[in-house]
């Protein structure tokens, strides 16, 4: 199937899209994925300057955060009442009602795009290239859950009775894509949903939230809701009345949600420590900036970032690939993102302990080829590292930094590289570079890890043709991926549960 195109023209494409997507809510069209802005052209460059001159000193968002913000356990246990009362109405009032309001969000948001972007720059240090095709993929999952709610009802000798009430709490790293597959699924298969933005990505949350609203989301039925302290957080995913807990982040948040709750209907998306292994028989060209792009786009905060590279073989002496390598992560442009020459943006905040210590702490054996510099006193803005050496069974290979470092490995085989990526703990996202077919079938049949890529780069699964989701410690829960047939299924329970595939 060919990847989405670029769009050649931001208005020329609007206008085009909106025939399209009134095909979506009257049923004839078939959901396509939406294409990003072409940063190549003219015209869109000139769109971007527009976004990129707003961006440092953009405040949008701000007054619904201060508005929607809790700080008391009676006002929580009201919403909470709230959201388990709505849900009958948006229940009864069927799928294809909810899909129409569903698509129209996908329009909306669509037609916000670059206001998101703006927000998205400003609050969470995104690139417009990043929060570009974010909010594509936030598009998509509005497009595609609205089509695919309407599939729970035409089961044969089965019933689907959606949960009523979901609690959302999604991450930083994707603010806009991630809560909004979260909640759209949710709301399609006709749950009340309330959403609980991360703190450092509350505006582009609350933004979000607000175009679901004005596509005609009731506010009962999808609360936008912030904690003044962390208490109230506990008591939101402690609540016996939720009955659905999304949760994208780290495997120790999940674990932490558990135990204020051991029946907690939890369906988590946590950590990775992903790895790209390139053989003798890879485009070698092409690995290199696949690895470049998977390592640092959003400065490696991505669960799904390539941290390691495995080198098979004589790629590990290759100067030809390990240059390539150094050369294009030493030129790449770090700055905020308001600057329009920068290519990798900041750290969302001050590295935690863990980070501080991957961007300046080596292990036995390893070397820095490049080593991380700290640019300004904010203490966000780093250069991007790369570590050689990186040994089997080390600190570094077993464990997730979040942050721009990529450390490479070698191994005699592809048998044996396997075995390394194979173990880590986690088993988020996977690469393989060759073109040989034995590799990629041995690699395929091997490898554990929820998303699987080959020759390409192990970040930006796309929704319908690579639902997302993780294996071993990056999942917990029913095991369905974000953007997937079975996805919906997870948010309700059949009276007489159907085959599902
Ligand atoms: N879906 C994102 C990606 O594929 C990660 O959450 O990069």
């Amino acid at each position: 199937v060919p990847p989405p195109h670029r769009v050649q023209n931001r208005q020329v494409q609007d206008e085009a899209l909106a025939g399209k997507v009134q095909g979506l809510i009257e049923g004839t069209t078939e959901f396509f994925n939406t294409p990003d802005t072409d940063p190549d052209l003219n015209q869109n460059r000139a769109w971007g300057r527009a976004i990129l001159a707003k961006m440092q000193d953009s405040t949008l968002g701000k007054d619904l955060v201060s508005s929607h913000t809790i700080n008391s356990s009676s006002e929580l246990d009201e919403a909470i009442a709230m959201g388990v009362d709505a849900a009958a109405d948006w229940q009864a009032l069927g799928s294809a009602q909810r899909a129409e309001i569903l698509h129209r969000a996908g329009q909306l948001f669509e037609e916000r795009r670059a206001t998101m972007l703006e927000v998205l720059g400003s609050e969470c240090g995104k690139t417009i290239d990043q929060g570009d095709v974010e909010v594509s993929e936030a598009i998509d999952f509005a497009h595609y859950y609205a089509q695919r709610g309407r599939d729970l009802d035409n089961v044969d000798g089965a019933t689907f009775v959606p949960s009523k009430l979901t609690v959302v709490t999604p991450p930083w790293n994707f603010p806009m894509a991630i809560p909004a597959g979260s909640t759209l699924s949710a709301l399609a298969a006709g749950s009340a949903v309330i959403i609980k933005p991360a703190s450092q990505a509350a505006r582009i949350g609350a933004v979000m939230v607000k175009a679901l609203w004005d596509a005609g989301v009731p506010k009962d039925v999808l609360q936008l809701v912030f904690v003044g302290e962390r208490d109230l957080g506990t008591q939101l995913v402690s609540d016996p009345r939720v009955d659905r807990l999304i949760l994208t982040g780290g495997y120790e948040t999940a674990q932490l949600f558990r135990s204020f709750r051991k029946d907690l209907p939890l369906l988590a998306e946590t950590s990775g420590k992903n790895a790209i292994i390139v053989t003798p028989h890879a485009d070698l060209d092409l690995a290199a900036k696949d690895v470049v792009q998977s390592a640092f786009g959003h400065a490696g905060q991505k669960c799904s970032a390539s941290s390691l590279v495995v080198l098979v073989g004589s790629v590990a002496e290759s100067r030809r690939f390990n240059s390539q390598l150094i050369d294009a992560v030493k030129s790449l442009k770090v700055g905020y993102p308001w600057n329009p020459e920068s290519q990798m943006g900041p750290l969302i905040g001050e590295p935690g302990e863990k980070l501080a210590r991957g961007l300046t702490t080596l292990g036995a054996g390893e070397r820095w080829e490049l080593k991380p510099q700290q640019l300004d006193d904010s203490g966000k803005l780093y250069s991007p590292g790369v570590r050689y050496g990186v040994k089997r069974g080390s600190e570094y290979h077993l464990t997730e930094y979040f942050g721009p470092i990529l450390g490479v490995m070698t191994a005699e085989t592809l048998e044996e590289a396997v075995a390394m990526v194979n173990e880590i703990d986690y088993g988020l996202t996977s690469g393989l570079h060759s073109l040989d077919q034995d590799e990629l079938a041995y690699w395929m049949e091997n490898i554990q890890a929820g998303n699987i890529y080959v020759n390409r780069g192990i970040t930006g699964a796309i929704v319908q043709r690579q639902p997302f989701g993780g294996w071993k410690k990056s999942a917990i829960g029913a095991g369905t991926k974000a953007g997937g047939p079975n996805y919906l299924v997870g948010m309700g329970s059949w009276t007489d549960a159907p085959v599902t595939e």
